[in-house]
């Protein structure tokens, strides 16, 4: 599929997806989630892909936010669509992917940008990203998931501080915080994700995705993520993958996961 605010690339079972509007930041048009939601998709139904990537185009930005000049007339059922309709095409749905995603997070992540770094499984910064939840400048709250998000990865005091006083931090306070795993030289950035991709890489994709699925159910209300566990726990015993992992662990040889 050709993408106008997008690219796609695959390589070696790693699918990267990159937001390029450099002139605007990366900032989040309804254009890109339609295409992002599209990109997304297709990485996570393409068997070779086994480990997808998010960032931004430039050295400036991973994004800016969501584009403000789309919403700055709107009123609040326009307001409550647009942060459903995001949820739903792009936030939430990256979260609940099959597919682990690594946000390699490439300068500036504010309001959307950093709620679609943390959709993502885990997150890398370059060490010129500055994060932030900017929104109650604009008189507004976060509405692609960040009130719950950034309250699971930095705790409730920490989270109201950043999105009272709308203020950035940097890479390093990121890292202090959580909300980042690693912080590495701009240029190292994409090869550092490329590693820890070849990692994921090299266990069972069923297990992963196993993984994610309980992980996330601790966040899912209604759900019981210890009851999720020992459920998929089960289920791992009846695929192939196990049958692989525990052969090659016996025969002292490397595993080589049919990913069934
Ligand atoms: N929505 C729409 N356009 C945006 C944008 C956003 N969230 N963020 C940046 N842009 C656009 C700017 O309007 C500008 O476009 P122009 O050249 O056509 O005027 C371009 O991107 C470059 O941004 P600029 O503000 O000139 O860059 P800067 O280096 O001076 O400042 C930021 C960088 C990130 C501090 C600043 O762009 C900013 O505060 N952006 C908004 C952040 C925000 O509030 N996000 C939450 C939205 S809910």
């Amino acid at each position: 599929m050709n993408y106008n605010n997008i690219i796609s690339d695959f390589i070696d079972g790693v699918t990267t997806i990159t937001i390029n509007r450099p002139t605007k930041l990366n900032a989040l048009n309804r254009a890109t989630i339609l295409e992002l939601n599209a990109a997304f998709k297709a990485a996570e139904s393409d068997f070779d892909t086994q480990v997808i990537i998010i960032t931004g185009g430039g050295e400036k930005a991973f994004v800016a936010g969501a584009d403000i000049s789309e919403f700055a007339h709107f009123g609040p059922e326009q307001g409550s669509l647009l942060s459903r309709e995001g949820q739903d095409l792009l936030f939430d749905f990256i979260e609940a992917l099959r597919t682990p995603v690594i946000a390699a997070i490439n300068g500036f992540a504010l309001g959307g940008g950093l709620e679609l770094a943390m959709s993502a499984h885990f997150r890398v910064a370059s060490e010129n990203a500055r994060m932030g939840l900017p929104e109650t400048s604009l008189g507004l709250i976060p509405g692609y998931g960040g009130t719950q998000r950034l309250t699971q990865l930095v705790g409730k005091g920490r989270a109201l501080e950043l999105i009272m006083t709308a203020s950035m931090i940097d890479a390093q306070k990121a890292l202090d915080y959580g909300v980042v795993n690693y912080v590495v030289p701009q240029e190292e950035l994409l090869a550092t994700c490329y590693a820890l991709a070849n990692k994921i890489k090299s266990n069972s994709p069923v297990a992963i995705s196993a993984a994610i699925k309980a992980v996330n159910a601790h966040y899912t209300d209604g759900l019981n993520g210890f009851e999720v566990e020992i459920s998929e726990f089960g289920k791992c015993f009846g695929t192939q993958d196990f049958e692989e992992g525990t052969s090659a662990f016996l025969e002292k040889r490397k595993s080589k996961f049919p990913g069934k």
